[in-house]
């Protein structure tokens, strides 16, 4: 699989697609089937050559972090762990001490002693200033318990608060054919920096891999439904109307990738991985079928005329 760099001089060598760990939390996509499943998923996405996971302490709060603890209890040389900690109340919280326990949390539930790259979730919204939880980011790769410290959902005005205090290794954004905004403008400007960009929902969380069809219903406790959290409202991309709109773009996807001999998931990570050149795709899956397809789409170059046929279809 192509691989590319996280940190300084590209200090940490990744597969362009990793492992995307929050389904194995079993309480936003349905539940699991069994851990052992699970497992199965990440070693055969890492046999078939992706060498990192992505999971987050707030993924069934801890069981993903306890499961990808499993899955690389025997192979930590093959597997890069990265975690993350959210703002409270959802997670442990920003405030400096609070990020210290929640790492060391993390740590004891993946059976580790660091990580290779510690993430901030998501933008703290209860006034805890960003410069003073980054600080302590950058204290704890100081220490060794992370390796590389990156951030979640920021934009540049926030990167710009925590570039002074320290370095920030990695971004994760979403970004997809469907979800394009961090493309024209944010993605050269990372470049520059060599910030590393890790693309979540790579596949429109499902959708463009063609599994899902238009008339798809989901389990009330998959969050795709919108019916999974009553506080949360129905996500963009799953809205009556909008999609149905995104279901018949990948079925033209699908048909492009016929065309070429692969498959509509194949070709929406082979894009994103496309996009630029610091960026990488975490491909979610508790399938090893699929983690094993999701792993071979790192290794497809998509050349200049099928790109522009893909964007003549995502406008
Ligand atoms: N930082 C954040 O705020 C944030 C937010 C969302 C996600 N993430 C990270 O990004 C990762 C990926 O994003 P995501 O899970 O939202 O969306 P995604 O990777 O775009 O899509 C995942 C969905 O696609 C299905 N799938 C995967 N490969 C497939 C294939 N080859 N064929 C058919 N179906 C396939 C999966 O089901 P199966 O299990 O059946 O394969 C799952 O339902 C997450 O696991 C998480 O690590 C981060």
């Amino acid at each position: 699989m192509n691989r590319r760099g996280i940190g300084p001089s590209g200090g940490m060598e990744v597969s362009v697609v990793g492992f995307g760990a929050w389904e194995a939390g079993g309480d936003a996509w349905g539940p699991n089937e069994s851990d052992e499943r699970v497992v199965e998923a990440m070693h055969a996405g890492l046999d078939a050559g992706m060498n990192w996971i992505d999971t987050a302490e707030v993924y069934g709060k801890g069981v993903s972090e306890r499961i990808v603890g499993k899955a690389v209890a025997d192979r930590r040389d093959a597997a890069f762990v990265f975690t993350k900690v959210a703002p409270s109340s959802e997670g442990s919280g920003f405030r400096p001490d609070q990020v210290r326990e929640a790492i060391r949390a993390s740590l004891g539930r993946l059976g580790l002693d660091f990580v290779d790259l510690y993430q901030l979730h998501w933008p703290d919204e209860t006034g805890i200033p960003v410069e003073e939880t980054w600080g302590t980011m950058v204290a704890l790769r100081d220490e060794g318990l992370a390796r590389y410290v990156g951030v979640s959902n920021f934009d540049r005005a926030l990167i710009e608060r925590c570039e002074p205090i320290g370095r920030v290794d990695s971004v994760q954004n979403e970004y997809s054919l469907l979800i394009q905004g961090d493309r024209r403008e944010f993605l050269p400007w990372l470049a520059q920096r060599n910030i590393a960009y890790l693309a979540y929902s790579p596949m429109a969380a499902g959708i463009l891999t063609g599994a899902i069809r238009a008339d798809h219903v989901f389990r009330d406790d998959d969050w795709r439904s919108g019916r999974r959290d009553p506080d949360e409202e129905h996500p963009e991309m799953f809205r009556p109307g909008a999609f149905e709109e995104n279901v018949s773009k990948a079925d033209r996807l699908g048909e492009l990738a016929e065309k070429l001999g692969t498959t509509t998931a194949t070709l929406a990570l082979a894009w994103v991985v496309a996009s630029s050149p610091n960026t990488l795709a975490i491909a979610g899956s508790r399938s090893p079928e699929h983690a094993r397809s999701n792993a071979a789409a790192g290794e497809l170059d998509l050349d200049p005329d099928v790109l522009a046929e893909i964007d003549a279809i995502f406008g």
